[in-house]
């Protein structure tokens, strides 16, 4: 086995996440505002899109160059046709190690009662699901599609049914939206769930270019552990693998683990290794990127063999020097002129 692939700063690559559609049946207005994201709105075509042969194909490329994570994600990945076939396919590659790949998903909930005991059958090894608030109406006005809290915790009740805990819940705060529920989900889930569910505040972040980030709405990762210290004292805990994106803390009195997503106050592109595979072919190396990388091209037109498609791939990692998050402000992190940051639902988060 030869060394692992460095870029620019030295970090390797060790997670792929992968879009397997840009449709979602939410309006998120921090990912796909409904104004922008309406019925005039073109989706992807079938044939552009990424087949599950082609899909594994790369992932066993991105695996052998180092990767041990594979992570879906959409859009909404639960509406891809027969996404457990594809999980069943990616469960049978192996990292450098020989092992497995840690094989996960990030879904918004709203198909998981119906889908986890399929997905855990194929070889999916856990899931992560998006919930932004416990009140409904909170909720529907985040959702912006009037769906029901209660279907997404059920959702996540089926997938601990089924084995594919524990479970980790993505909340994204917006200050004037949800700051409120923060308290009111900590609580929920310690007190129902103990350690079989992390929850994780997410900062609002600026990604694509529709989303109306503003500062003002973004709080605070500190903000958020001292307004749950003041319920239940934390105890930090050190991160699991380098360049994890959540800070971790425990709950003092041993009633599970939550944790912080501090992009904006305090990225992490330092030990950031991971790469995004978009649901039509193109390779991003960073979340911010304007641009990606036509892998489609070389498989479809190029018909590129195993070997082409490491070399290409080696040389593109080699290349990279995106640190989006740290360069946040400054107008080096500015696209070029005409250029526009990639939508979020395109690449998945
Ligand atoms: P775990 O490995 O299970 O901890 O998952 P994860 O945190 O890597 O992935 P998840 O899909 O749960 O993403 C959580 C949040 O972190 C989402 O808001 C993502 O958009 C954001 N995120 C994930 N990776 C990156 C990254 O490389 N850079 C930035 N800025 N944000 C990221
Ligand atoms: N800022 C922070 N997190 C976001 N997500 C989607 N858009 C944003 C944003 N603008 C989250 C979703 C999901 C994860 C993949 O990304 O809620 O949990
Ligand atoms: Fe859909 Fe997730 Fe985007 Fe919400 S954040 S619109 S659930 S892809
Ligand atoms: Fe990685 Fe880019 Fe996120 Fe920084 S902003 S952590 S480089 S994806």
């Amino acid at each position: 086995v030869g060394d692992l692939l460095k870029d620019a700063w030295g970090r390797e690559l060790r997670d792929l996440r992968i879009s397997v559609t840009d449709r979602c049946n939410f309006r998120c207005s921090y990912c796909m505002p409904k104004e922008v994201f309406d019925k005039h709105h073109t989706f992807l075509p079938h044939p552009a899109l990424l087949s599950f042969e082609e899909i594994t194909r790369l992932a066993r490329i991105f695996l052998a160059h180092g990767v041990r994570k594979l992570r879906l994600t959409g859009g909404e990945p639960l509406l891809r046709k027969n996404v457990e076939g594809l999980i069943a396919m990616l469960a049978q590659l192996r990292t450098l190690d020989g092992l497995p790949p840690d094989l996960t998903l990030t879904t918004n909930g709203s198909l998981l009662a119906r889908k986890a005991v399929a997905l855990k059958a194929a070889g999916l090894q856990r899931v992560t699901v998006s919930l932004d608030a416990l009140d409904d109406a909170v909720f529907q006005r985040m959702n912006d599609v009037g769906f029901p809290v209660a279907d997404v915790l059920a959702g996540i009740d089926a997938a601990l049914a089924a084995g594919l805990g524990p479970i980790k819940v993505n909340m994204v705060v917006k200050r004037s939206v949800n700051l409120h529920e923060i308290v009111p989900m900590a609580h929920h889930f310690r007190e129902r769930y103990g350690d079989a569910v992390i929850l994780r505040f997410i900062e609002f972040m600026d990604v694509g270019a529709t989303n109306g980030w503003c500062m003002d709405e973004v709080l605070p990762s500190a903000e958020v552990v001292a307004l749950l210290h003041q319920h239940w004292p934390l105890v930090p805990l050190e991160p699991n693998t380098p360049g994890e994106t959540a800070q971790r803390w425990v709950y003092a009195d041993g009633r599970g683990e939550v944790g912080v997503i501090s992009s904006v106050t305090r990225a992490f592109c330092r030990d950031c290794n991971r790469a995004r595979l978009s649901t039509e072919g193109r390779l991003f190396l960073c979340l911010f990127a304007s641009q990606g990388y036509d892998l489609r091209h070389l498989l479809r037109q190029d018909h590129a063999s195993d070997a082409d498609l490491t070399a290409a791939l080696a040389q593109l990692w080699q290349q990279r020097d995106d640190r989006y998050s740290l360069l946040r402000g400054s107008h080096q992190a500015q696209p070029g002129s005409g250029q526009r940051k990639v939508e979020m639902h395109y690449i998945g988060g």
